[in-house]
């Protein structure tokens, strides 16, 4: 969580004058949701900004103030904000109604673009969310075994269900967050990100126990915790060789990293992958896609034929046709254009431009990421670092994780709000095909200030 930082703190000052609006909106939300948010990573002090209207790469605040999105509907908005192909299909399918109870045309033309463009996508289950697909492939997997146990890695994040609930920003060594039972986490052996000892380690040990292994193919956090290539081919091969479920969870990746996402850079095919987040073009929507004789366990005939029980799966707005439309057009948008490539090239020069800012005025921390990613390592640790040596991969996730409400990183996405730029907490972002050279400019002049203010009071030597 982001804490309050001091109120003498003119960068505290200078936003709490610059957004009276998003005050007053916040005062009225901490009446009605806990902490005044509905999703953790909104929570900041002294209150989040309140938006009214986005568009492109920009949105505005209650009181009128333009931003520099970097918060991507949560990464769902590669295409940025109300995309005009996309508002046109979703507004057509509106006056056609929103939820028919009954199967519709676009569901399978949405399955068969994203059979079309994800190499292991065989079948597919929607689901609503994220957290919805990644609780469905591991029960799928748990079915298909009969095992019980499942492998994740250290601060990997599948959604906010029980077995995904801990060691992902704390609890790291599997104890239950509150409300998890106690002795669930002995079914969830965690084990650190590229422990490649550890992982044969672990599989010596329990290898015929394990149902599945999750994880970010690219790392956590868009990246933030990059993994090795060579890991995921040793987890790849070693869970091959002692029938575990390898599910790919591509909610953040899929769709961005490229068309194919993760899995079609990385030459892996995983049993089952998760999706959302771009799949339903920033409606509410997901999916868990994969072989077929998995994904067939929910099928009532032929689970039937294999004499086994078919497992369970409802949802009220599973590929709702809303949520369809919006995921067709951005597609198809995703696969008929270049639009992927912009944003890795936009990513990787506008990483290059911050380390140069970097550079001139002496701050030893590094602008770093692949693909869509904007990571900004504040070195909280005051490591010998300049943007030029900085190597992600030879530090470890407590290294590379922000502790959530580490002054500096408060101050640092205050005072980039002051000066027209909103960042993810992490602190970074994924950008959208709709970011340019304005946005460009616009950042790389919003972060020289905001590194000033932070070194006019102290938070920089
Ligand atoms: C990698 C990953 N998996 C799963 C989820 C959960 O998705 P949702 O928020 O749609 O439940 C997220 C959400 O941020 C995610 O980043």
């Amino acid at each position: 969580m982001n804490a309050i930082p001091p109120t003498n703190s003119p960068i505290v000052s200078a936003f709490v004058t610059h957004t009276p609006g998003s005050a007053a909106a916040y005062a009225e939300a901490r009446e009605h949701f806990p902490g005044g948010v509905t999703h953790d990573t909104r929570y900041v002090r002294p209150h989040p900004i309140a938006v009214a209207r986005a568009a492109s790469a920009r949105k505005w605040d209650v009181d009128g103030n333009e931003y520099v999105d970097y918060a991507g509907g949560h990464g769902a908005l590669i295409l940025g904000h109300a995309h005009p192909e996309v508002t046109a299909r979703v507004a057509e399918q509106l006056a056609k109604g929103t939820h028919y109870g009954a199967n519709h045309a676009l569901e399978n033309r949405w399955a068969e673009l994203i059979k079309s463009m994800v190499p292991s996508a065989e079948m597919i289950r929607f689901t609503n969310s994220g957290t919805e697909a990644t609780l469905m492939a591991l029960r799928v997997a748990r079915a298909a075994t009969g095992r019980s146990k499942l492998l994740r890695l250290r601060g990997h994040f599948h959604g906010w269900h029980d077995h995904m609930a801990f060691g992902v920003t704390n609890h790291f060594d599997g104890t239950p967050t509150p409300g998890i039972l106690e002795g669930l986490s002995e079914n969830v052996l965690l084990i650190d990100p590229n422990d490649e000892e550890g992982l044969a380690a672990l599989m010596a040990a329990e290898g015929e126990t394990i149902a599945a292994a999750i994880l970010e193919p690219t790392g956590s956090t868009y990246g933030q915790v990059p993994l090795r290539d060579s890991f995921v081919h040793a987890l790849r091969e070693a869970t091959a060789r002692h029938g575990i479920v390898l599910v790919f969870d591509e909610v953040v990746t899929g769709f961005r990293v490229a068309k194919g996402g993760a899995q079609e850079v990385l030459g892996i095919r995983p049993d089952l992958t998760t999706l959302a987040k771009i799949l339903a073009g920033g409606l509410p929507g997901g999916a868990v896609v994969g072989r077929r004789d998995l994904l067939e366990l929910l099928d009532p005939e032929r689970a039937a034929a294999r004499g086994v029980e078919k497992i369970p799966h409802q949802g009220t707005y599973n590929a709702n046709p809303l949520s369809a439309a919006a995921g067709i057009a951005t597609l198809e948008i995703l696969r008929d254009t270049d639009a992927i490539a912009r944003t890795h090239a936009y990513a990787a020069a506008l990483r290059g431009a911050m380390n140069q800012v970097l550079v001139e005025m002496s701050v030893p921390w590094a602008v770093y990421g692949r693909h869509t990613g904007i990571h900004i390592f504040t070195n909280w640790k005051n490591l010998p670092i300049t943007p030029s040596t900085f190597d992600p991969l030879a530090m470890g996730y407590a290294d590379l994780k922000v502790p959530r409400g580490l002054q500096t990183v408060t101050k640092l996405l205050l005072a980039m709000r002051t000066h027209g730029v909103d960042f993810s907490p992490w602190p970074g972002g994924p950008v959208s095909a709709a970011h340019g050279p304005a946005e460009m400019e616009a950042t790389v002049a919003a972060f020289r200030k905001a590194i000033g203010d932070l070194r006019a009071e102290g938070e920089i030597a």
